[in-house]
């Protein structure tokens, strides 16, 4: 062994003795804390972060390439293009998408339907390329896209749908698909909170011209920041490689065409189109790799907690009501989502308040209803039909964790100081009317 390897193992050894020693993220009933995230990576990935960062070659090349297939497999896709967040992915697809590249590409003026119930950056990248977002409503049992709603939604101008797999509960495709093939709609599915989901035993992501994910801290697997597009579709591939740096042909799997048509450029420089740099680094994609292979047993423990929930919370049925699992759909859980009904003796805002006091943390849906933001008073967008599901979920939802490292005692926990706020809620409300 040269002095080299020997120091490197060294390394790993203390990163691995340091995880083992501080990287506890149990819940300790001594100190009752239940937080929306805990880290997914362990001492194997911080040590392949900094194994890729003494090698050097830090910036996008192999370890990206290796780890797009590598997700792409997962994905049930042809192709994936690995950028630098969720964000951009849904970014790159939809320039992909508005590119003259792409044929019949989306123009300014254009409607896309996305539903009210998203995130920011779901919808930004339609107001930056002219498109006209066309907010749909929820249904208020699965949270997906309202199917009535999003057909009568349709208009002349309507070209994409970009929808949301909301907290992780996949899509009826079939509907949408259908939908999307009688209107010549194109579809991007922003997966981004429902990574390993699946419909009729289908990875979400694989159905329309793109899916979008993230790999941010909070997500089922994390690559710091991170994201990735996946497609069948080669052509889209290729524009979202020349997109994602710049513009240049360098990444493309064509390149060698673009050189021998442009003999008189430097073949490490030809700007064959626009572009911009969002591009992961090879530590994101080496942590990827390891994090991938781990995804579906994290996924399970998610949907034990989701189960569990269910099951204990199901004698509070009058008071709240929960995200319905899709038919024919595997249920991811970003988190645990709730509403609270209108009759209940309590709001929203006093079960958040009570939560926080026992240290468990708790955050709206997504954001709610887009529509409702500051930012859209900015930007030309039209709103179809009424919004009411999600003004309900942004006015009387909430989330609690139901994370890979909620395990039983912090179940338990959550589950006893929801029955103890609900009992001294009740005793108070029939004090008051007696
Ligand atoms: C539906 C949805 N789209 C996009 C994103 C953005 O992902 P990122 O944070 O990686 O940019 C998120 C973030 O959680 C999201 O929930």
């Amino acid at each position: 062994m040269t002095e080299q390897q020997a120091l490197m193992n060294r390394i790993k050894e203390n990163i691995q003795q340091y995880c083992d020693t501080y990287f506890d993220f149990t819940f300790k009933p001594d100190q009752p804390t239940v937080r929306l995230h805990e880290p997914t990576v362990s001492g194997e990935e911080i040590f392949a972060a900094v194994e890729t960062m003494l090698s050097t070659f830090t910036t996008m090349g192999k370890k990206v390439r290796a780890f797009e297939q590598q997700y792409a497999d997962y994905a049930h896709t042809r192709y994936g293009v690995m950028s630098n967040s969720g964000s951009s992915a849904n970014l790159l697809s939809i320039a992909a998408l508005s590119n003259p590249f792409t044929p019949d590409h989306l123009k300014p003026g254009d409607e896309v339907l996305v539903p009210a119930l998203s995130w920011s950056t779901t919808i930004w990248p339609l107001i930056q390329h002219q498109l006209i977002p066309v907010m749909v409503d929820c249904d208020i049992h699965d949270f997906n896209l309202d199917l009535n709603k999003l057909e009568r939604a349709i208009g002349p101008k309507t070209r994409a749908i970009k929808l949301v797999h909301v907290y992780g509960n996949p899509c009826n495709m079939d509907a949408i698909m259908m939908l999307a093939r009688k209107h010549n709609l194109f579809v991007i599915e922003d997966c981004c909170e429902a990574m390993g989901a699946t419909y009729d035993n289908r990875p979400v992501g694989s159905f329309g011209h793109v899916g979008n994910f993230s790999f941010f801290f909070s997500h089922h697997i994390s690559t710091m920041e991170g994201g990735i597009s996946v497609t069948h579709d080669f052509n889209l591939t290729e524009t979202m490689r020349i997109l994602r740096a710049h513009g240049w042909s360098r990444e493309a799997d064509e390149h060698a065409k673009y050189v021998e048509m442009y003999p008189d450029i430097d073949p490490r420089f030809i700007f064959i189109n626009q572009g911009y740099n969002l591009r992961p680094t090879e530590v994101n994609a080496a942590i990827g790799q390891l994090q991938l292979p781990k995804l579906d047993a994290l996924i399970d423990n998610r949907r034990e907690t989701a189960a569990f929930f269910l099951k204990r919370f199901a004698k509070y049925e009058e008071y709240f009501h929960f995200q319905q699992e899709t038919p024919k759909g595997k249920h991811v859980w970003f988190g645990f989502p709730m509403i609270v009904k209108k009759n209940a003796p309590f709001q929203v805002k006093d079960i958040t308040a009570y939560l926080q006091r026992h240290h468990i943390e708790t955050r709206p849906i997504i954001a709610g209803n887009m529509a409702r933001h500051p930012a859209f008073k900015l930007y030309r967008h039209r709103i179809a039909g009424d919004l009411s599901s999600a003004d309900t979920i942004m006015q009387q939802g909430m989330a609690i964790a139901c994370h890979h490292a909620v395990d039983h005692a912090a179940r338990d926990y959550v589950a006893n100081i929801l029955d103890t706020f609900i009992t001294e809620c009740v005793i108070q409300t029939s004090k008051l009317s007696a």
